[in-house]
């Protein structure tokens, strides 16, 4: 049975025109005017463009002592009454753990997916098994690994180990991903805020200045030019971070960077004089930042130096945010947004003449399926692509509510914001998944999307043996043998 989207306007990453979309199987067979199909759906008056991807969620993320509240049907079926069709999940093992046991357990979480989802693996200790590891995982279809900086005396990687996994990274063809923040900068602040008696949630705005992520998105650059591979830098917030990343850029190396929703549209004042819960519900790393940071970011969006926004959507309810009542480092880090991202970069991009459809196209999908690997899979409207679709009605508007919203938790950090522009429907592999202003896909629907490694840097791989052997000592630009 086909299906063909009638009388709509095509808006990808480089083209707006006026065509019809024909669907079978799951996947776009035709695209021109004038198509007949069994099935028609209507989109007079709006834009049909290829559905978001979300390259950086947490669903039911064990996390400070806690499991993110969305999991992957709550936050699935919030990525699709937002337009998004496919998320990208962090896999993370408890350090110690293994990285082919993390994978079970996400494989088993994610069986309740509606939409495709894909995953990235968390490099969270280092050691010989990790190391044997990364290679079946990327075999698995899994090509990004993630570190972070941050989070000291939990999930946080020394230089050494960094380097070390990413220099794997460049053997395997795999891109690593950063979180950067130094996280023995935050501690130290951290601590001494807390011996001041700034315990509440603002604390945790002061604890983390744009310096930390700036030094540390240029170190973890830095490292990654030395192991010879490229490198993505998720939720970059702030001017010095997006600094870093435009000199590599400019010097010719392959560096991303992935904004973040909540960075983009709320600010600083939103900790400030504000009561108990509305500041912790808002509690992130990095945090919100100043007007001047957001205008960093917009500028990224438009020039191309930041390629991919995205939410971190690692949700959490009012009373697990009150874990942290007394000590601000106790307040589970993390915000949602999977079913506003794409509302609230229309409403504040586009409307606002910030950035082109196109461009939105670009940031939501286009780019993602490109650096990530499942192009043009996803994130196309191209003939043989998978019919991963939105069609976008720019005039259709609502208030962001709680009252209103998928995700699992009492509340929305977009709370009361106007936006204009919204999905009428929202198709997963040709099955109208949201549509009516409601869930029409089942619960199971989602189907894992590998995405390969590309070509290795270096052609044989190393063993731990080898990489771990005592090597002479080097002195700066001294060969170490052979003179
Ligand atoms: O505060 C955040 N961002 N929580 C989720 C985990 C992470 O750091 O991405
Ligand atoms: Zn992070
Ligand atoms: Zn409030
Ligand atoms: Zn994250």
């Amino acid at each position: 049975m086909t299906k063909v989207i009638k009388n709509g306007t095509v808006v990808t990453a480089d083209l707006t025109y006026k065509a019809d979309v024909l669907i079978d199987g799951g996947k776009i067979i035709e695209i021109g005017p004038d198509l007949k199909g069994d099935e028609v759906i209507d989109a007079t008056g709006c834009y049909v463009m290829p559905g978001g991807i979300d390259p950086h969620t947490h669903l039911e993320m064990p996390f400070m002592g806690t499991y993110s509240a969305d999991d992957f049907e709550s936050g699935t079926r919030a990525a699709l009454a937002g337009g998004t069709t496919m998320v990208i999940d962090f896999a993370l093992p408890s350090p110690g753990e293994g990285l082919l046991d993390a994978l079970k357990k996400w494989d088993n979480k994610s069986t309740r997916a509606h939409c495709d989802y894909s995953f990235h693996m968390a490099i969270t200790w280092w050691g010989e098994q990790v190391f044997n590891e990364m290679k079946e995982v990327t075999d698995r279809g899994i090509n990004t690994f993630k570190h972070f900086l941050a989070y000291k005396g939990a999930l946080m990687v020394n230089d050494d180990e960094l380097f070390a996994s990413f220099k794997r990274c460049a053997e395997l063809g795999a891109i690593p991903l950063v979180h950067a923040e130094n996280g023995d900068v935050v501690a130290e602040m951290s601590a001494k805020l807390l011996a001041e008696g700034n315990t509440g949630p603002e604390a945790h705005a002061y604890s983390r200045p744009s310096q930390v992520e700036g030094e540390a998105t240029n170190r973890a650059i830095m490292i990654a030019d030395m192991a010879g591979v490229p490198l993505y830098v998720v939720h970059t917030s702030c001017e010095e971070a997006h600094e870093a990343i435009r000199r590599a850029k400019m010097n010719g190396k392959r560096v991303w960077g992935e904004p973040l929703i909540q960075h983009l549209t709320l600010d600083e004042s939103e900790y400030f004089d504000k009561d108990w819960d509305h500041a912790a519900r808002r509690v992130m790393s990095p945090p919100f930042r100043n007007k001047q940071h957001q205008d960093s970011l917009w500028a990224g969006l438009s020039s191309g130096t930041l390629s991919c926004v995205a939410t971190d959507h690692c949700a959490f309810t009012t009373d697990q945010k009150r874990y942290g009542v007394g000590d601000f480092t106790k307040i589970p880090n993390g915000t949602g947004g999977l079913e506003d991202r794409m509302p609230m970069l229309w409403t504040e991009g586009v409307n606002k003449g910030r950035i082109t459809m196109n461009e939105f196209v670009a940031v939501t999908s286009t780019n993602i399926a490109k650096i990530l690997n499942c192009y043009p899979k996803k994130g196309a409207v191209l003939v043989g692509a998978d019919a991963d679709l939105v069609v976008w009605d720019p005039e259709a508007s609502k208030t962001i509510s709680a009252s209103s919203q998928q995700s699992a938790i009492d509340y929305n950090v977009f709370e009361g914001k106007e936006v204009k522009g919204l999905p009428r429907y929202t198709l997963s592999r040709g099955v109208v998944a949201w549509g009516d202003g409601k869930i029409q896909s089942q619960e199971g629907h989602g189907e894992f999307v590998a995405r390969d490694a590309g070509m290795p840097v270096t052609k044989a791989l190393s063993t731990w043996k080898e990489l771990t052997a005592p090597r002479p000592v080097q002195r700066s630009g001294i060969p170490a043998t052979g003179v």
